[in-house]
């Protein structure tokens, strides 16, 4: 038995999952009006994420339930007791993160949102999960609050917040990432410059495209 597969997590996951897949930004008249040119270059803008994020604030944008089942496993896998997470929102990744940690046997997932009313969705959830103690939330924008006290070493890098920041805040974590810690990177697509970097073992990773979302890389040396 498993923290992820049992109650209260399982309960709550399916029903944050099916809230989620009800209200997809696609579908919604919020991004209606944004033309696809202009949605596409804020998705990859180093500038204008924040007023797209707030944009997006009601919504959860949560990784699929495939991704969700991989970053326990891959947490499970690695032994994790430290984990870093860009991009909160309600939670829902966080709590596969902090189930790996508490099947672990404890640790830390420290993860970081700017939008308040995220932050505070992504505590009630946590709370409902029974895992609030695992996870440490840092509020802010992730270029400020991953540059400070990071811990070392880091063994599990979700990368899921603004994809154009993804090289910035990989830098951040970089020096505190173990040798064989995993890197997940949600939509990496959308950032060229993540995917040269990481794709290259010059640069210290191995990486590859994974269940058509994730680009999972690996930190050598
Ligand atoms: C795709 S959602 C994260 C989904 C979450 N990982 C999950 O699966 O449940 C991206 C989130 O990152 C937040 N975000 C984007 N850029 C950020 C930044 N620079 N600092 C902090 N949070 C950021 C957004 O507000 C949004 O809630």
């Amino acid at each position: 038995m498993s923290t992820l597969t049992t109650t209260p997590l399982a309960t709550l996951l399916d029903r944050l999952f099916e809230e989620a897949e009800a209200t997809s930004p696609a579908t919604s008249p919020v991004f209606a009006h944004i033309p696809d040119g202009e949605r596409a270059r804020l998705m990859r803008s180093k500038t204008d994420y924040r007023d797209f994020y707030e944009r997006l604030k009601d919504f959860p944008l949560a990784v699929s339930r495939e991704t969700g089942t991989l970053l326990y496993m891959l947490a499970r896998g690695c032994l994790a007791r430290t984990i870093v997470e860009f991009g909160t929102s309600f939670g829902i990744s966080t709590l596969h993160l902090a189930a790996a940690l508490r099947d672990n046997g404890g640790g830390r997932v420290i993860t970081t949102e700017f939008e308040p009313s995220k932050v505070a969705q992504a505590r009630e959830n946590l709370q409902a999960g029974g895992l609030s103690d695992l996870v440490e939330i840092r509020v802010g924008d992730a270029l400020q609050t991953l540059s400070v006290d990071v811990p070392k070493p880091v063994d599990l890098l979700l990368l899921d917040g603004a994809k154009a920041l993804y090289p910035e805040i990989l830098s951040l974590v970089e020096s505190r990432l173990r040798p064989g810690a995993f890197i997940v990177a949600d939509n990496a697509e959308y950032s060229p410059e993540y995917l040269a970097r990481v794709r290259s073992p010059a640069n210290g990773y191995l990486s590859t495209p994974f269940g058509g979302d994730v680009e999972l890389s690996m930190r050598i040396g």
